[in-house]
């Protein structure tokens, strides 16, 4: 097992009506900024439920923070928040309302001239407003992690960011709250939250044997909840194990003491500023083509998921292996997602040597847990998942 520090200081506040404690999270004479998205949370119910918790409270708000949380919509925000002396940030909403408020917390400290640059020159935020999250759509694990995901439409860009100084002081999560999920980001939610076990445990073996295990007990978490949340959005139960699994999937525990990857996350941002397409169908189209790609480096890892979460008993460790990337596709395709490119644009030739030269320029040389994913073999795996 590799050395660690593990530090996680957010606190959960989970399970029904948690949204009526809300206001004893916030500090007594915090000027607040509630952030939405494009509006669900005034079709169902939680901006009122919101609203009431804060009555004791100044709140201004800003709403339409679009999916993919974009840069200059955002700027709008700061502006608000500088301008009216703003002391503490709620995001009501999923990772692309959290994510935003996460940059707005590092921007509106920042000493420096342009925001972007914390993006662009991935300067770390030690500090930033504090912020805390009611969460309305389970899937990237934002709630509980001090990472966000920016997009620039101008420049066709997904970058990410980060920093201890990121973590959401609180975070809510009510599983009543999946209720109102479209089928779609339901999907999107499982398939997410999936791919973040896989960043961090399909690598190579470090003798992790309880990093594993909780690895493995995520996924078959997943796999066993999936069909009963997209058959019913209201069972209670099944909504509260998928929201903790995919938090789980993404606040840096299962990731201590283990090596990880995240090319796929890398190569799928691409895709979405490329294409616009949500960010879990991204992570389905690469997903198989870069394990069969890297089978070579990955396939001890690959066999045991295969073995141990799929019941895979036949055959060598390969062909094991490959059986593991099967199942795989396969529990995508079981949440009505495809993974092939080709099925989500027609405009997909030439992909391949544009991400690859992005990555380039960038000064990237290798992605991955040995980091030996050059821009070249990055043209190859989108290559291959047309
Ligand atoms: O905008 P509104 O109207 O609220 O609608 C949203 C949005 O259209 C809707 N929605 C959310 N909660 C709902 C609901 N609709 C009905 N009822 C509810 N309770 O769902 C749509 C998608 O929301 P979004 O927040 O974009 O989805 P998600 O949580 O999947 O976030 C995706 C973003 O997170 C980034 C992605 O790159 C993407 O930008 N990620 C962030 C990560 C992190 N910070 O750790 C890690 C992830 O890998 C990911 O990259
Ligand atoms: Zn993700």
């Amino acid at each position: 097992m590799n050395n660690f520090d593990f530090k996680n200081p957010t606190k959960i506040l989970f399970g029904k009506n948690q949204i009526e404690n809300l206001s004893k999270e916030i500090p007594e004479n915090a000027k607040l900024l509630l952030l939405y998205g494009g509006g669900s949370i005034k079709k169902n119910g939680i901006y009122e439920q919101v609203k009431t918790a804060l009555s004791n409270f100044e709140v201004l708000e800003f709403g339409g923070i679009p999916a993919n949380p974009e840069y200059a919509v955002l700027m709008d925000a700061l502006t608000i928040i500088k301008e009216e002396k703003i002391t503490f940030l709620l995001a009501v909403g999923g990772g692309s309302v959290i994510d935003g408020t996460k940059f707005l917390s590092s921007a509106a400290l920042y000493k420096g001239e342009d925001p972007w640059e914390i993006l662009t020159k991935s300067i770390p935020t030690q500090k930033g407003m504090p912020f805390g999250t009611v969460l309305t759509l389970p899937a990237t694990g934002s709630e509980m992690n001090s990472g966000s995901v920016i997009t620039r439409k101008e420049t066709k860009e997904k970058l990410v960011m980060g920093g201890p100084g990121l973590f959401p002081v609180f975070s809510i999560l009510d599983p009543e709250v999946v209720k109102s999920i479209p089928q779609k980001q339901i999907a999107n939610g499982l398939a997410d939250a999936y791919t973040h076990v896989l960043e961090q445990y399909m690598t190579y073996p470090v003798h992790a044997l309880l990093q594993d295990r909780f690895a493995e007990s995520i996924l078959q978490t997943l796999i066993e909840v999936a069909p009963r949340i997209l058959k019913d959005t209201s069972d209670y139960n099944a909504a509260a194990n998928f929201m903790w699994s995919c938090t789980m999937a993404l606040n840096g525990l299962i990731q201590k003491g283990v090596p990880t990857d995240w090319a796929v996350h890398m190569m799928g941002h691409e895709l979405t500023a490329l294409f616009g397409i949500d960010h879990a169908r991204t992570l389905a189209i690469i997903a198989e083509s870069h394990y069969t790609y890297n089978l070579e480096t990955k396939k001890e890892k690959l066999a045991q998921y295969a073995e141990r979460v799929w019941n895979v008993s036949e055959g060598t460790l390969e062909e094991k292996a490959l059986a593991g990337i099967k199942k795989t596709t396969e529990f995508f395709h079981s949440l009505g997602i495809d993974t092939k490119l080709s099925e989500y644009t027609k405009d997909y030739k030439g992909t391949a040597e544009i991400i690859s030269k992005r990555f380039t320029d960038r000064g990237w040389k290798g992605l991955g847990e040995h980091g030996k994913v050059t821009p070249s073999d990055v043209e190859k795996i989108v290559e291959m998942s047309y």
